[in-house]
């Protein structure tokens, strides 16, 4: 079973509501005639519905940044998965950033993909090892970990709609990158066989798992060529229309057969 290639653009805290408009309307057009990539913008909560309104049937798919595992409730500041039910296709969990500032556990993780899953929606599970980690030697264990943790519970049947990223931390936002080889030997050992072990070969094989961290037009190519890698979680590139679709159209013409 071949694997769509899912591109996602996390724009973290950038963009007002106006300009996250101004942006897909931009985009759109350029991005339609690649329709074998999952297409998706992550745009702040703010804009999410105006989002979601400008790109009703453009085959381009919403993410949000996080969602609450609570349907309602005294959360203050929070969204839950319910909540974005109408607007987004999938939910981003798990981002490093989130675990740094925000107190983002394994076991809330968890608790987020089942709401997400719950919900009719996708989760991208973010994972990946801290510089001081990798140097250690410590990376496959550590990405292991937070996969199974993540993963507990969840049901075989709703795995196809599970995404996961792994993000090395020392690459995000630096312009280190790992390279395709390295990254998609983490990505095999790490995510791909992790998922094996616990749902059996056909669910691994099934599993779309992206690359993040400094990607760059430059450097997809390279991630698109590794068998493990289906696509890319990106930063920084994916708020320039072009470099967005730069990316989007490697990753097109690498799944093209
Ligand atoms: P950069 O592409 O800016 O390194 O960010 C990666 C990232 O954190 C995507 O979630």
């Amino acid at each position: 079973m071949a694997r769509t290639p899912i591109i996602a653009g996390n724009w973290k805290m950038n963009k007002t509501p106006a300009e996250a408009v101004a942006f897909v309307e931009a985009l759109a057009p350029r991005a339609a005639q690649f329709a074998n990539v999952d297409r998706v913008v992550a745009p702040p909560f703010l804009a999410l519905t105006a989002v979601a309104d400008a790109l009703a049937d453009t085959g381009l798919g919403v993410a949000a940044q996080d969602a609450h595992w609570e349907p309602s409730g005294a959360f203050t500041s929070q969204v839950s998965a319910a909540m974005l039910q109408n607007y987004v296709d999938y939910v981003i969990i798990g981002h490093s950033e989130c675990r740094a500032y925000l107190n983002e556990t394994d076991e809330n993780v968890n608790r987020k993909a089942k709401a997400i899953l719950a919900n009719g929606l996708k989760p991208i599970i973010a994972v990946g090892e801290s510089l001081a980690q990798n140097e250690a030697g410590e990376t496959v264990e550590f990405v292991r970990s937070q996969v199974s943790a993540a993963l507990d519970g969840i049901a075989p049947e709703d795995m196809a709609d599970v995404v996961v990223a792994y993000e090395p931390i020392w690459a995000i936002g630096t312009g280190k990158s790992a390279s395709g080889a390295i990254a998609d030997d983490i990505i095999k050992t790490a995510v791909r066989d992790t998922v094996g072990d616990l749902y059996g070969a056909a669910v691994a094989a099934g599993l779309r798992i992206q690359y993040g961290g400094s990607v760059k037009p430059g450097n997809m190519a390279e991630y698109m060529s590794q068998p493990n890698i289906d696509g890319a979680l990106v930063g920084g590139a994916s708020l320039d229309v072009d470099d967005f679709c730069a990316l989007i159209e490697i990753a097109s013409n690498a799944k093209d057969n």
